[in-house]
């Protein structure tokens, strides 16, 4: 048998009521498949803010360091500023610990409905690589003149040799392992002269390194609209850090629903453990009320299942999932239904 210690950040909202049921789930698939899991859970949270005047511990990631994996909720909520939430739990993980991938499948699972007329789950299957450490999502940048109607404001993006590189060659390895070997980039270097024509560059070059995959490029405008009108023409599209965060919801919102979508951030070195969690936010709009729906949270537990070593228990969850969603017509109402976080939850287990 083998045993994982795992992390575990349920967040803020429906963070905390969509993470029980991922463990539910993992449980099952530790039952079928001999693995162990130790769940470490850590209350880091606004309401922890609140209290503590910190999103986490000042040796938060020397805690989280210990562990195998981080299976993490969603964090924020009213009343804390969402970049204080964001810059004080989430970004410092995934920037201390190297996760600068950020990967988020697309796929139309069966049992779902498109809001796209006439897609099926054959025109909607897509990866998302999104860079996850450094791009547009930068402190640098300040106010002067505060106040005044001279006012100034700059926000720096930060793109690296090191950054960019690594990012577009794990889209081009990864293609690699995919059926139709074929890697699209998001840009805007029309728009954004410096950063976004250096992207174009690299992408060419790294692009040479992988002569059997076939590539394109599209201005972020028009991309989001391709997305909508042609899901079929992708198979793996490689953006910045804003243009795969834009993209991956609206990835997920043409499959069927936001609350379905799973996401790893990946430090590929395995020198920090990664961490897994749902595309969507802490939703404070339907949070308390038990209605989330878990697909998200328990598809991001299949991916790092497949992260810990066992694609077979990964693909059973994803199976599970679509069994559920195929043969009963329990829906979480975000999906059409009336079914609760926990009988969607309960469901999955039973189908793994
Ligand atoms: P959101 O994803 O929380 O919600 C957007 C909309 O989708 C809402 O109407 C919500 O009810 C719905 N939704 C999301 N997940 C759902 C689920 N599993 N089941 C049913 N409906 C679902 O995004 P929003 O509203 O922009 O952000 C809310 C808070 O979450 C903010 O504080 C934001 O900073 C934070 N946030 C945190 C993230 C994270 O921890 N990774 C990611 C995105 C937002
Ligand atoms: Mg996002």
């Amino acid at each position: 048998m083998t045993s994982y210690r795992i992390a575990v950040l349920p967040g803020d909202g429906i963070g905390k009521e969509v993470v029980p049921e991922g463990i539910r789930v993992l449980e099952a698939a530790g039952r079928r498949f001999d693995i162990k899991f130790r769940w470490d859970t850590f209350p880091w949270s606004c309401e922890n803010y609140k209290r503590a005047g910190r999103m986490m511990p000042e040796d938060g990631i020397d805690q989280l360091r210990k562990n195998d994996a981080i299976f993490l909720g969603a964090v924020g909520f009213p009343g804390v500023p969402d970049h204080v939430s964001l810059w004080g739990l989430l970004i410092p993980i995934r920037r201390q610990m190297q996760q600068y991938i950020n990967l988020r499948p697309v796929r139309m699972l069966k049992g779902m409905v498109s809001p796209l007329r006439g897609r099926g789950p054959a025109d909607i299957d897509f990866l998302v690589v999104r860079e996850n450490n450094e791009g547009e999502y930068s402190e640098i940048g300040g106010r002067i003149y505060s106040g005044t109607e001279a006012e100034i404001v700059v926000q720096e993006t930060i793109f690296t040799r090191k950054g960019v590189d690594r990012v577009l060659r794990y889209a081009f390895e990864l293609a690699g392992k995919r059926d139709s070997k074929h890697v699209t980039s998001a840009t805007k270097s029309n728009g954004i002269i410096h950063t976004m024509t250096y992207w174009d560059e690299r992408f060419a070059a790294i692009a040479r390194e992988y002569p059997d995959i076939r590539t394109d490029q599209y201005h972020i405008d028009i991309l989001t609209a391709h997305f909508v009108l042609h899901p079929d023409w992708f198979d793996l599209v490689v953006g910045s850090n804003l243009f795969g965060d834009i993209l991956s919801d609206l990835g997920p919102a043409i499959a069927g629903a936001i609350g379905i979508a799973p996401s790893a951030n990946i430090n590929p070195t395995r020198e920090y453990p990664s961490m897994f969690e749902p595309v969507h936010g802490s939703a404070p709009d339907i949070a308390g009320q038990g209605i989330a729906n878990p697909i998200g949270q328990i598809w991001s537990g299949a991916m790092m299942l497949d992260h810990l070593g066992h694609p077979e228990a990964a693909l059973a969850v994803e199976e599970a999932i679509e069994t559920v969603l195929e043969s009963t017509s329990l829906r979480t109402p975000d999906m059409g239904g009336t079914a609760t976080t926990v009988e969607l939850g309960a469901a999955i287990a039973e189908a793994l």
